[in-house]
């Protein structure tokens, strides 16, 4: 990129994690090497080449510690502990020393809003009321003979759940399963910071941090406002003293390691984004931000629909109001929402692979850090669930517990709001090649359903083929990385308004690319601005010759990197 003596490019500081492209593996649904129909960590391991050679720098591993799964590894019983179904610490060892050896970097899910109500703490805390880990979780007594307050949990009900034996009520904003951490107390602080240094100590590269700007609590626990909006997660983050743990988890940890750390900030908003991620607060690196995966979400696990505009205003609010002292990262999913290409591309036979590709052009062009999660390199789609029977995710579960057994909502209008946003489309299995099981797994069934468009959607399949979505993702990142404009460059959308066309430049002193992109099936000639000239197309993910400097004629979700002037 520029020379290694440069320590700011247009403004910013350079730093690896800034320029690195990252990868997200749901361990679970990535491959299975021992026949038991879950994921584990040598079954990554004996596929670091095939995502090395994809281009990845940095590996993101959703949680591998030891847990009774009742999340799926969010909640955790023994951080010290690799997760049995996924193998042992010697192959965790082991997968770490093969990441290194291919020049990659791993950086893990540090899960400690909550742990697993089975973690030996709350095992103790929850005897009895005078015990000495009582104050690691969140007690109250019940007020007015009912929970201590109104808020509710994710996954349905109150956030609070009665112990009958000391008749207090303890605190989890997610499952029952998932306690709240008391944060006030310092000893939790100084385990959570211990653990860290443990797993930085064996040589992870930094965390991805979970629900981080919960951790701190109102003490006085209010009912929500009266401007309660049915998200909760806008009333539970940012609490009195996050920047404070922030601060003092940075000064006795993360500032002795050259680590990134990458805050999932549900309910943050982006006028609160500079104080968690601004370089000269010494809090985090980059945060999560979930105005765009969201951007279809009603209340709950209603879906609503979406326009283009709204997703670009998103992209430039963020760009106008984060100044060169802060970095963003650009993501269009995980394993918490549904896949790219059927949420905001088209996934019909015609259009999967341009608009994967579309999507791919997108997210390594855009101003930030960006986020690859496994699959979407194939270009895999959502999940044709029929059935509640079919899913997994507690979140699912629950809320059909909580909304239809009662009756409250219809069975199909559920699950037609669940074909859109339900978490486990993320979390089928990888398709590594055209068999049954897609290569997951020997298994004779693997622990959630295989998409049975693995015959044609799969990853050996894919690295055979000049077309395919996963070498298109190899060319374009091939292009940001050698592009500095498209990592440290200023952003210019040059048509907000337009429905169907997102058209954007990155620009670098005089080095200036224009983005091009048709979100729609539709033929369109699209006239560039006239302070701009388009010399030459760098990549496009439909075959083109056409040299016009003034106009594209583009195909249905065709997507165009120009170079220009
Ligand atoms: C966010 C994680 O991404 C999600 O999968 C999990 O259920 C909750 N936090 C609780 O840990």
């Amino acid at each position: 990129m520029s020379s290694p003596n440069e320590t700011t490019v247009n403004g910013y500081t350079r730093k690896w994690w800034k320029e690195a492209i990252i990868y997200q593996i749901y361990p679970r649904s990535f491959k299975d090497s021992n026949g038991d129909g879950i994921g584990d960590l040598k079954g990554i391991t004996s596929e670091l080449d095939y995502i090395k050679t994809l281009g990845i720098d940095v590996i993101w591993l959703s949680p591998h510690f030891d847990s009774p799964n009742a999340d799926n590894g969010y909640d955790i019983r023994d951080y010290r502990k690799v997760m049995t179904e996924f193998g042992s610490m010697d192959d965790c060892d082991e997968l770490l020393e093969a990441v290194k050896e291919r020049g990659m970097k791993i950086i893990l899910d540090l899960v400690v809003n909550h742990t697993s109500d089975q973690h030996a703490w709350f095992v103790e805390s929850d005897k009895a009321k005078n015990n000495t880990v009582r104050d690691v979780y969140i007690w109250a007594p019940p007020k007015s003979g009912r929970e201590p307050n109104d808020w509710v949990s994710f996954f349905s009900g109150s956030a609070w759940k009665k112990d009958d034996a000391t008749g207090e009520y303890y605190l989890h904003l997610f499952s029952e399963k998932q306690p709240d951490l008391n944060w006030e107390n310092s000893k939790v602080r100084a385990e959570v910071y211990d653990l860290m240094k443990f797993w930085l100590d064996k040589g992870v590269d930094g965390f991805r941090m979970d629900v981080i700007p919960f951790i701190s609590k109102h003490q006085t626990f209010p009912n929500f406002p009266d401007s309660y909006d049915g998200r909760p997660e806008f009333v539970y983050a940012s609490g009195p003293k996050l920047h404070d743990y922030l601060q003092e988890m940075n000064r006795e940890v993360l500032s002795k390691y050259d680590i990134m750390t990458v805050g999932e900030a549900f309910g943050v908003t982006l006028e609160q984004t500079p104080l968690l991620v601004d370089e000269r607060r010494n809090e985090l690196n980059m945060i999560f931000h979930f105005d765009v995966v969201r951007l279809d979400r009603g209340e709950g696990w209603r879906w609503k629909p979406w326009t283009l505009p709204d997703l670009k205003a998103i992209y430039s609010r963020f760009d106008r109001e984060l100044d060169i002292h802060c970095w963003q990262t650009v993501f269009l999913s995980n394993h918490d929402n549904p896949r790219a290409v059927s949420h905001f591309g088209d996934d019909s036979p015609e259009f999967r692979v341009p608009s994967a590709k579309l999507l791919a052009t997108m997210l390594l062009t855009l101003k930030g850090t960006p986020f690859i999660y496994q699959g979407d390199e194939l270009g895999m789609t959502n999940y044709p669930f029929r059935k509640i029977e079919e899913f997994d995710d507690i979140e699912v579960r629950n809320a059909w517990r909580a909304e239809v057994v009662t009756k409250q909502v219809d069975p199909e209008e559920f699950l037609a709001h669940m074909l859109k946003t339900s978490r486990d489309h993320s979390r089928t299995p990888m398709q590594w090649n055209d068999s049954e099981d897609a290569g997951f797994t020997t298994a004779r069934r693997p622990w959630l359903a295989v998409n049975p468009n693995c015959r044609e959607v799969n990853a050996r399949r894919a690295q055979a083929d000049p077309d395919s979505v996963y070498k298109y993702f190899r060319q374009m990142i091939s292009l940001r990385k050698k592009t500095p404009a498209l990592v440290y460059g200023d952003y210019h959308d040059l048509d907000p308004i337009n429905p169907t066309i997102f058209s954007y430049t990155r620009a670098l002193g005089p080095d200036r690319y224009l983005i091009v992109l048709n979100f729609s099936r539709d033929e369109i000639a699209y006239t560039f601005p006239e302070d701009l000239k388009a010399k030459q197309v760098l990549l496009s993910n439909r075959k083109t010759s056409e040299e016009n400097t003034t106009l594209a004629n583009l195909r249905g979700w065709e997507a165009r990197v120009y170079q220009a002037q």
